[in-house]
């Protein structure tokens, strides 16, 4: 049985993983503020014998290092995310993004704790190749443009992970998450299934940013978590920085299509430029399709869920949800 700390636990990632690190069999410890988490994540677990919730900010140093003792694994998941929420308030995202990252890791070091960091796939910024390696070039716009802060956060953790790893041989490993999708995941700070399963459900039209044709690949939450977890527990896997997702590519349109075809074929699509969605100084990512190599070779496996499957499984939480809430 390990100790386990989770930070953004009552999100939409860091539940679905405090819930498969319970089932096996370890201790959880949660550190949430509920900023963009929901407490009802965690409903089916909350009495769980083996789990603590601490509702708090990482950015409380002295809470931080409460947390932190007599914690063997820290799976670093809190951040200021969404597109939406990183543009409006880019402030908010560098002080959640950057300062805490920072002491957790000088703890860790002290604590000799292993350490998860979770990354994005916004690092690449606006790299043009087809397939992103881990050691592609970060491509990032000028910083006049707010949306670029989440990825430089993120890009910056990396760098003090890394370093700490080089420098104290902290036992750390870095995922860049490339569209994590599932039960649990919102649509209100911009994420794109949970807001098209919506639309569908209300009768459309299904709105899709400029043309539709922008390619992203899309990963189950459940093989997500179990990849993060494998890569925490390989020794040879620490030290460097990981993609972690699918890498089936699909256009938005032909995404918006499939939710259509499974929820209501009646439902229409809009087509609405950012500009109108997101402000004049937005600048979108064509596409982003990972390598995933690197994964598959440290692991045996990579995420191969279709997305047929996963739409699927996002549609039947929803109804769920729906009839849930209409019964109460
Ligand atoms: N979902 C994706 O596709 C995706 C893609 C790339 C990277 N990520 C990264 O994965 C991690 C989890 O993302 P998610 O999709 O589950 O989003 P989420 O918003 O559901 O989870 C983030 C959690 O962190 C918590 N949090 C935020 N600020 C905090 C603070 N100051 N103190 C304590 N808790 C705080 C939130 O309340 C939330 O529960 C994030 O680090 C995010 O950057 C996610």
């Amino acid at each position: 049985m390990q100790r386990c700390l989770v930070t953004g636990g009552a999100g939409f990632i860091g539940s679905h993983l405090s819930e498969r690190l319970l089932e096996l069999g370890h201790e959880v410890t949660i550190l949430d503020d509920l900023s963009t988490g929901r407490r009802e994540n965690l409903n089916h677990i909350e009495n769980h014998p083996r789990l603590k919730i601490r509702t708090g900010s990482i950015t409380d140093p002295v809470l931080l290092a409460d947390v932190m003792t007599k914690v063997d694994v820290i799976y670093h998941m809190a951040a200021a995310v969404g597109v939406k929420l990183v543009a409006d308030d880019p402030v908010r995202t560098i002080q959640t993004n950057i300062y805490p990252t920072e002491e957790l890791l000088r703890l860790a070091v002290q604590r000799k704790q292993r350490v998860f960091i979770a990354s994005t796939s916004e690092v690449y910024g606006k790299n043009p190749k087809e397939r992103w390696t881990e050691e592609d070039d970060l491509v990032f716009g000028p910083t006049s443009r707010p949306r670029w802060a989440y990825g430089c956060s993120k890009a910056i953790d990396e760098f003090l992970a890394l370093a700490f790893h080089r420098k104290f041989g902290l036992p750390v490993v870095i995922g860049r998450f490339f569209n994590v999708v599932g039960p649990r995941q919102v649509g209100h700070y911009g994420m794109v299934i949970p807001r098209f399963v919506d639309s569908a459900m209300n009768g459309g039209p299904i709105v899709v940013y400029d043309d539709g044709q922008q390619v992203r690949c899309f990963g189950h939450v459940r093989e997500v978590v179990d990849a993060v977890i494998g890569l925490v527990e390989t020794p040879a896997a620490h030290g460097l920085v990981y993609n972690i997702g699918s890498d089936f590519p699909i256009t938005i349109q032909k995404l918006a299509e499939e939710i259509i075809q499974r929820v209501d074929p009646a439902v229409k699509l809009q087509f609405l430029p950012y500009r109108d969605a997101y402000g004049d100084d937005f600048e979108d990512v064509r596409r982003r399709v990972p390598d995933v190599s690197r994964l598959e070779k440290m692991l045996g496996r990579k995420p191969t869920m279709t997305l047929g499957a996963i739409l699927d499984d996002i549609i039947r939480w929803k109804r769920e949800q729906l009839s849930a809430s209409a019964k109460s």
